[in-house]
C-alpha cells in the first residue's frame, strides 16, 4: 500500500490530506506532534501520549483525498515551520497490519555560505587567518607556507600528532603527517600555560612547542586546518593560542532520536577540529535508556525501541518502530575515540523527571497511591520517579555508580529539568518524607533528593553535575560542589555561581542548536527560545556585564542539540553547523574579540571546510 500524504501549517492548525491508493475500512492514523494535540475534524481521537495520537479515520476510499485538522492542545504553541508536522506517521488497519505514510520533506532555509562571501572577504576580520576559534595571539610575518602535510622532527607530541593524522584522514582532509612533508619542529615546554601552544610558521617549517599532549592536539589541528582553508600556502606568522575556558561542550540528545555510533563518532571529530573538548552524552530520557548496564539489564532492552507494540509508542517521530542501544563496548568506544581527540565524554541519567522509561521498566518508582494528575512540559503523565518509595534510591544508587564508573570524566550528570508543577502533591508517602525532613515544597523535595544522591557520588569520588533547576529548594537544593548547566537563559547560571557553584553557559537562546535558524516557516526546528541564527551563537557575553565577581565560577561554554524532531541521524548536521562555529568562539576565544558579522563572514571559509569534511550542513528546505 503506498498512500499519498501531506500537511501543511495553516494558522494554528495543521491540515493533513491523505489519499489512500485502495478503500480502507475505518483506518487508525498514528503520529506524532511537538506537543500534545487534538482532532478537530476528520477523525477521532483515540489515545495520545505527549505529542502521540491514535486517530480513527472514516473508511477512506481509493484515490479520494481525506482532509484532517489538528492543532496543539496549547495555545501557545504555535507550529512554527515543517519540523511541526505530522511525524512519523503510519497506518494501523484492522488486521493489525501497519503501514508507513510517505515523509514530508525535511531541511532548513539557509544561504550556502560562499554564496554570499567569497573567502578571500573572509580573511579580513580576524588578520587573515582563517581558523575557527580563533588564536589568542596572532603575529602576521612576510610569506606564505606551502604545505600539504608535514614531516615531525623529535618525538615530543608524538601520540598527539599521530591522533590529528587519524582525524585528518578520516575526515576527508587528507594527510597532516607524511615523510615528504614539510619539516614540524616540536618540542615540550611544561612552563606553557596549561593545554597552550606555540605555533611559529616559517616559509620553510613550523615549529610547534606545547605545554602537553592538548597543546599539541591543537597545534596540529590549526595546522591541518590551514592546510585546508589556506589551499596549502599557510600564511607565515606566530600564533600563540590557549583556550579561555575549560568546558567547550557539545551536548546530543540520543534518546528522542537513536544516532548510530559511527554519527557520534564524526560529531566528535567535528568537536575536535573546533577544539571542543567535552561532550554531554544524553542517552536516557522518557522516550528511551539506551545504555547497556549491569545492573538492570533490562532497562535498555525494552526501551530502545519505541513504535508500534512497544514500552514507549512512536512519539517524536518513532513511526512503528524506532530506536536502538549503546553495548558498554560501543560506549568504549565513544570514549576511546573521544580520548584520542582530547574530549571527555559527561554521561547524563536523568531524574527525577524526564524518567518515564525507567517508570514503565523499573517496578516500585512512585507512589501507588499517589492521585496527581500532573502532566511533563512534553504531555506525559507520570514521568517523575517518586524520592520517597524505598525502591527509588535503592535503584538509582547502584544505577548511577554504574554509569559513572563507565567513564573516566569523573562526573555524572544527574538531569533535573522541568519537574512538572504538582509532582509528587498527592502522592502520601512524599508528604511523609518531607515532614520527617523538614521539607516544604516541591523543590525543597526535589533538592533532598538531589542532594542524597550527589552526597553518595561524592563519596565515591565521582562529582555530580545537573541542570540550573538542582539548586532549588530551601536546603540549598543539589550542593556538593554539583557542576550546573545554565538552560533557560544565564541568570540561573549567575545565581547558581553566587551560590558557590562552578557553571557551564549553554542558553537556549544562543546555543541551543535544536532551535530553528529563522522565522521562515519552511524552516526546520524547535523555537520556544528564539530562532537562533548564526550572529546569535557569538553576539553574546558568557560572563555577562555587571559579573565580574563570578567570573572564576563560569567554567565553560556548550551547545546543546535535542532531537525532538529528528528522525534520521543526517538530519541533525545542518542544525549543528555552521552554528557550531559559534559554540567553539565563545569556548575558546576572549569574548570581546569576535562579533556575529566576523563570524558570517569567516564561515563562508569554513563552507568548503564543511564540504571537505562531508557535514551537510546546507541541507536545503
Ligand atoms: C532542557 O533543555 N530542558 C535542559
Amino acid at each position: 500500500m503506498t498512500p499519498a500524504f501531506d500537511a501543511v501549517i495553516a494558522g494554528t492548525e495543521i491540515h493533513a490530506t491523505l489519499t489512500p491508493d485502495r478503500d480502507l475500512t475505518a483506518p487508525v492514523w498514528c503520529l506524532s506532534l511537538m506537543g500534545p494535540g487534538r482532532v478537530i475534524e476528520g477523525g477521532a481521537l483515540l489515545t495520545r501520549l505527549g505529542g502521540y495520537l491514535e486517530v480513527r479515520l472514516p473508511d477512506l476510499r481509493a484515490g479520494v483525498p481525506h482532509r484532517i485538522r489538528l492543532a496543539h492542545d496549547d495555545p501557545q504553541h504555535r507550529p512554527a515551520n515543517r519540523a511541526w508536522l505530522p511525524l512519523g506517521g503510519y497506518l494501523r488497519l484492522a488486521d493489525g497490519s501497519c503501514h508507513a505514510l510517505p515523509r514530508l520533506p525535511s531541511g532548513v532555509v539557509q544561504p550556502r555560505p560562499g554564496a554570499a562571501a567569497r573567502p578571500q572577504a573572509a580573511a579580513a576580520p580576524w588578520g587573515g587567518l582563517r581558523l575557527v576559534p580563533q588564536p589568542a595571539g596572532w603575529e602576521p610575518a612576510e610569506g606564505t607556507l606551502r604545505a600539504d602535510a608535514f614531516a615531525p622532527q623529535g618525538d615530543d607530541g608524538a601520540d598527539a600528532l599521530a591522533a590529528a593524522d587519524a582525524l585528518a584522514r578520516r575526515s576527508g582532509l587528507g594527510a597532516l603527517i607524511d615523510v615528504e612533508g614539510v619539516p614540524l619542529v616540536t618540542e615540550l615546554d611544561p612552563a606553557l600555560p596549561r593545554d597552550g601552544h606555540v605555533l611559529t610558521i616559517g616559509p620553510e617549517g613550523v615549529r610547534l612547542v606545547a605545554a602537553g599532549r592538548d597543546g599539541f592536539l591543537h597545534g596540529a589541528v590549526t595546522l591541518l586546518t590551514l592546510i585546508a582553508t589556506h589551499e596549502g600556502r599557510i600564511p607565515c606568522g606566530t600564533i600563540t593560542d590557549r583556550p579561555r575556558y575549560g568546558w567547550r561542550g557539545q551536548h546530543l540528545d540520543c534518546a528522542r532520536h537513536f544516532y548510530a555510533v559511527p554519527t557520534i563518532l564524526r560529531l566528535l571529530d567535528l568537536m575536535a577540529l573546533l577544539k571542543m573538548n567535552r561532550f554531554h552524552w544524553h542517552f536516557a530520557d522518557d522516550e528511551a535508556f539506551r545504555l547497556e548496564v549491569d545492573c538492570a539489564p533490562d532497562l535498555w532492552r525494552r526501551t530502545l525501541w519505541r513504535g508500534e507494540g512497544e514500552t514507549v509508542p512512536g512519539v517524536f517521530g518513532g513511526g512503528i518502530r524506532a530506536g536502538g542501544g549503546y553495548s558498554k563496548d560501543e560506549a568504549r568506544q565513544i570514549i576511546a575515540h573521544a580520548a584520542a581527540l582530547g574530549i571527555e565524554v559527561l554521561p547524563e541519567v536523568e531524574v527525577p523527571a524526564h524518567a518515564l522509561a525507567l517508570n514503565r521498566t523499573i517496578p516500585g518508582l512512585r507512589d501507588p497511591d499517589d492521585s496527581g494528575t500532573e502532566r511533563s512540559v512534553q504531555g506525559y503523565p507520570d514521568n517523575a520517579v517518586n524520592p520517597a518509595m524505598p525502591a527509588t534510591m535503592a535503584f538509582l544508587g547502584p544505577l548511577l555508580a554504574e554509569v559513572a564508573g563507565m567513564f573516566p570524566l569523573g562526573i555524572l550528570h544527574l538531569g533535573c529539568d522541568e519537574l512538572a508543577p504538582g509532582t509528587w502533591d498527592g502522592s502520601p508517602a512524599a508528604d511523609a518524607l518531607k515532614s520527617r525532613e523538614g521539607l516544604v515544597t516541591r523543590d525543597d523535595l526535589q533538592g533532598w533528593m538531589m542532594a542524597r544522591l550527589a552526597g553518595d557520588l561524592e563519596r565515591q569520588g565521582i562529582r555530580s553535575a545537573a541542570w540550573e533547576e538542582s539548586v532549588k529548594g530551601g536546603q540549598g537544593g543539589i550542593g556538593h560542589d554539583a557542576l550546573i548547566f545554565s538552560w533557560t537563559g544565564q541568570g540561573a547560571g549567575i545565581a547558581a555561581a553566587r551560590m558557590g557553584h562552578d557553571v557551564v553557559m549553554c542558553p537556549a537562546q544562543h546555543v541551543y542548536l535544536d532551535m530553528a535558524h529563522t522565522a521562515d516557516p519552511g524552516d526546520w526546528g524547535a523555537a520556544w527560545a528564539a530562532f537562533v541564527g548564526l550572529e546569535d551563537t557569538v553576539d553574546w557575553r558568557v560572563v555577562p556585564a555587571g559579573c565580574d565577581d563570578i567570573a572564576p565560577r563560569i567554567v565553560g561554554v556548550q551547545g546543546c542539540f535535542w532531537s525532538e524532531f529528528t528522525t534520521a541521524d543526517h538530519e541533525f548536521e545542518a542544525m549543528i553547523a555552521p552554528r557550531i562555529l559559534g559554540v567553539a568562539v565563545k569556548g575558546w576565544n576572549a569574548e570581546e574579540r569576535v562579533n556575529g558579522a566576523d563570524l558570517r563572514a569567516i564561515s563562508a571559509t569554513y563552507g568548503a571546510f564543511f564540504d571537505r569534511i562531508g557535514w551537510d550542513w546546507h541541507r536545503g528546505a
